[in-house]
């Protein structure tokens, strides 16, 4: 079996980070979401995976290289723009050919893996899977209607939901999903739709099989999600001390201190992981905080938040909470009068002061 990863798309829910970097390279406990879909896929014996791409296709090759560091041989695919998540699979019919493959999108998580479900797929007789996740609001959703063993219909976003069963980031095909995709027509929002096209397998007799996953499952698209997902993996984490201490600060629980690092006086209570060469000095960083590489937090207090790369918060009077915050920031205050905020934002920034 192959693997095909969509990380192409806008990512316009996740702005201003998506601004100038690809979404599928957040970290989410500091390790770009992307890399779990990867690993996934590895995990499962999935080594020959096509990644699609878009305009931050040259950020994926920097991060993903040709995949040897996750012991995958990796091919890009270049998709002209975002043409429909089913455009994205049209695309890749040549790296896929007559193989059966499991489509992964690049920004969806699931806690259990893919392991059995694939072992499934493939030595069975399945045309399609697909995974669902039993979700309180099905209506903002792809919904799959299911019958015994069967999908019997696919519905997008529907405003009377025939199930519980969203439709979830991960689906595994085999090759008539080639000829379904040429029978569609782009949506109402000009996609090329991947519920579409399961309801034309459906249609023309292929076999749609549901497995209902139980573990987590979180689309990372927006900021709140993310959280989340940070949330979830820096629970499972196993604590790690890379860096160095010194004998002011307290580390407290379950933290990760990566190569590099350096904590002076301050206190770090876990879940929480601080990147490689990063300095916390005089601060305090709380649970389910993810600070990336190359970090600068002094006199400041930081919790529930994901910070990225080469980011620099100092002197900060009131505590940072549930944020998400860019490459390249730097939040200080300013000893200069008048007394106030003195703000450089990019477009689609959010600010909440006090
Ligand atoms: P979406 O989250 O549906 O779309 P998006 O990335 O454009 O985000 P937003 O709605 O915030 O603007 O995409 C799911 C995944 O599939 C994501 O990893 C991007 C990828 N994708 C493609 O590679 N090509 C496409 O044509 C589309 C629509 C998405």
């Amino acid at each position: 079996m192959k693997g095909l990863i969509l990380s192409g798309g806008k990512g316009t829910r996740l702005r201003p980070l998506t601004v100038t970097g690809a979404k599928q390279l957040v970290p989410v406990a500091n390790k770009p979401v992307l890399f779990y879909a990867i690993e996934d896929l590895v995990e499962a014996g999935i080594t020959d995976i096509g990644i699609v791409i878009g305009d931050t296709g040259d950020q994926i090759r920097a991060a993903v290289g040709d995949g040897s560091q996750f012991g995958a041989r990796i091919t890009y695919i270049p998709q002209e723009a975002p043409l429909g998540l089913a455009h994205g699979v049209k695309i890749a019919e040549e790296f896929l050919g007559r193989d059966r493959f499991v489509l992964f999108l690049g920004d969806n998580f699931i806690r259990d893996g893919i392991v059995p479900l694939v072992e499934e797929f493939r030595n069975g007789q399945a045309n399609c899977q697909i995974l669902l996740y039993r979700v309180p609001n099905p209506e903002a959703f792809g919904v799959a209607d299911v019958r015994g063993n069967r999908v019997i219909r696919v519905v997008e976003k529907p405003k009377d939901p025939p199930s519980d069963l969203a439709i979830i980031g991960i689906y595994m095909f085999d090759h008539n999903v080639f000829d379904a995709i040429r029978q569609i027509r782009p949506s109402a929002r000009g996609e090329l739709e991947i519920t579409d096209t399961i309801q034309v397998l459906i249609d023309q007799g292929f076999t749609v099989v549901p497995k209902i996953i139980t573990g987590w499952w979180i689309d990372t698209g927006k900021h709140a999600d993310m959280l989340e997902a940070n949330r979830l993996i820096l629970e499972t984490q196993e604590p790690a001390m890379l860096g160095t201490v010194d004998d002011t600060s307290q580390i407290l629980g379950r933290v990760v201190i990566q190569r590099g690092a350096e904590i002076r006086n301050s206190v770090i209570r876990g879940p929480a992981i601080i990147g490689e060469e990063t300095q916390i000095i005089d601060s305090y960083v709380g649970p389910f905080s993810s600070i990336y590489h190359h970090c600068f937090i002094q006199g400041s207090e930081i919790e529930h938040s994901i910070i990225l790369e080469h980011s620099k918060i100092i002197d900060v009077p009131h505590r940072i909470e549930e944020s998400l915050i860019g490459r390249y920031v730097e939040i200080s205050r300013s000893p200069i009068k008048p007394r106030a905020y003195k703000l450089w934002l990019g477009d689609f920034s959010k600010v909440g002061i006090l």
